[in-house]
């Protein structure tokens, strides 16, 4: 058997391949051409955990987790000839992708960034999805990260996939309606619709996972050894709202939350996310979705103050006196916005979560004070700059 995770160097897809390979005897084989490597670098920022090589990271895999089942490839999945090649040597009998431009603000920066991450993302995706029609491997269970942001904001708790919909007294089932509100939450809502396009017309199995805001520097797999970490980053574009947080927090710098701060995002740990995505690559052919199934992996929805104020208290435990602080939001949101979502799926997946959000903080706050210099030589990176290619 094999499994192909695409992204196998991002932040999730690293601790992910290796997860994968360590729970299964299959071949997996990670994919990706190192784009969010130069990203980072191209606000001027850099992961504050030293990122290795992707020769360094696959040798200690080996020597630290005896993973000789684990590969690399590298390649861009928007060139069909790339993916059409992979998927005819490799012919995966599971895909993880969690290839793409992951963030909200680098895809609203201009109509260049839009344009770049709308095509790679749904391009990657098509490529992949047509390939497996087109080498006849429909039975080949596709498992795509996709996002909670796809449901956007509505005033009535998030369903674990599609929606109800009525009109003039009849109702139905209908696909979740794409209201994401970026640029890049909305190529995920595009891929949500395709992927059950190619679930109609082709009849492979599909798992849309729909991931949280995830939190977390290490996993049991990448803590033992330096070179096994995953990249973790914090500045204006690419941190995420809990580590820039945290980030800042390490430099001294008061925590920045975009106006009130009411409104309640999703969130899962690192942990969480990387075991729920290999519970579902490795389960047996028996037992696997033959059929079309959206996860909602989230293990809490928090409000951007509580996030402040969780980490603001687990950082006295660590001498950084901080501060929350209140900008004018520059994000078009409402900030009083209560979001409920229901994870009952995901949640038996994974067991239950397997750390609170405050324990994942101070894991993280134990982490990151190693890295104290990395950081505050880039804290000019919190907040929205000029691109070093503009
Ligand atoms: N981290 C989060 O909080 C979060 C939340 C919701 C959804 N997700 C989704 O989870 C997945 C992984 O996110 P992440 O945080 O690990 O991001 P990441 O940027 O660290 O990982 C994505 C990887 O995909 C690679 N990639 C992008 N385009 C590619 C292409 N055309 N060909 C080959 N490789 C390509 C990048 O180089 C990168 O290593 C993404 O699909 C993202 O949208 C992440």
């Amino acid at each position: 058997m094999t499994i192909l995770i695409t992204g196998g160097d991002g932040y999730i897809g690293w601790p992910t391949s290796l997860r994968i390979a360590s729970q299964a005897d299959d071949r997996v084989i990670s994919v990706d051409n190192f784009a969010r490597r130069e990203w980072v670098e191209s606000t001027g920022s850099t992961s504050a955990l030293p990122v290795s090589s992707i020769d360094e990271r696959l040798t200690a895999a080996r020597e630290v987790h005896g993973l000789r089942n684990l590969s690399f490839v590298e390649g861009d999945l928007t060139e069909r000839s790339f993916v059409d090649e992979l998927l005819s040597v490799h012919e995966p009998d599971t895909v993880v992708h969690a290839a793409a431009q992951p963030s909200a603000p680098y895809s609203q920066i201009n109509g260049e960034r839009a344009n770049y991450t709308q095509h790679n993302n749904m391009q990657a995706t098509r490529n992949l999805l047509w390939g497996l029609d087109e080498h006849g491997l429909t039975d080949t269970h596709f498992i795509e990260t996709t996002t909670t942001g796809v449901y956007g904001a509505p005033e009535f708790p998030i369903p674990e996939g599609g929606a109800t919909m009525e009109n003039q007294g009849d109702q139905d089932e209908v696909p979740f309606p794409a209201m994401a509100g970026s640029w890049y939450h909305l190529t995920k809502s595009h891929d949500a619709a395709n992927m059950r396009l190619a679930h109609k017309q082709f009849g492979i199995p599909i798992s849309d996972v729909r991931t949280a805001i995830t939190y977390g520097t290490e996993t049991e797999e990448t803590v033992s050894d330096p070179r096994l970490s995953t990249r973790f980053d914090f500045d204006y574009y690419f941190g995420v709202v809990a580590h820039r947080f945290c980030a800042q927090a390490i430099a001294g710098y008061p925590m920045t939350v975009y106006g009130r701060g009411e409104q309640r995002k999703p969130f899962v740990a690192l942990e969480d996310a990387v075991e729920g995505l290999a519970q579902l690559a490795v389960s047996d052919v028996d037992d696997r979705p033959a059929d079309h199934t959206v996860y909602n992996q989230v293990t809490r929805a928090i409000s951007i103050v509580e996030i402040a104020e969780t980490i603001a208290d687990v950082a006295n435990e660590f001498d950084l006196g901080v501060e929350v602080e209140h900008f004018e939001n520059p994000r078009e949101e409402d900030e009083t916005h209560k979001m409920e979502i229901e994870y009952d799926r995901y949640d038996d997946l994974i067991d239950g979560q397997s750390m609170t959000f405050e324990e994942g903080m101070r894991s993280v706050l134990a982490t990151l004070v190693e890295y104290e210099d990395t950081i505050t030589s880039h804290e000019d990176r919190f907040l929205p700059g000029v691109l070093t290619e503009d």
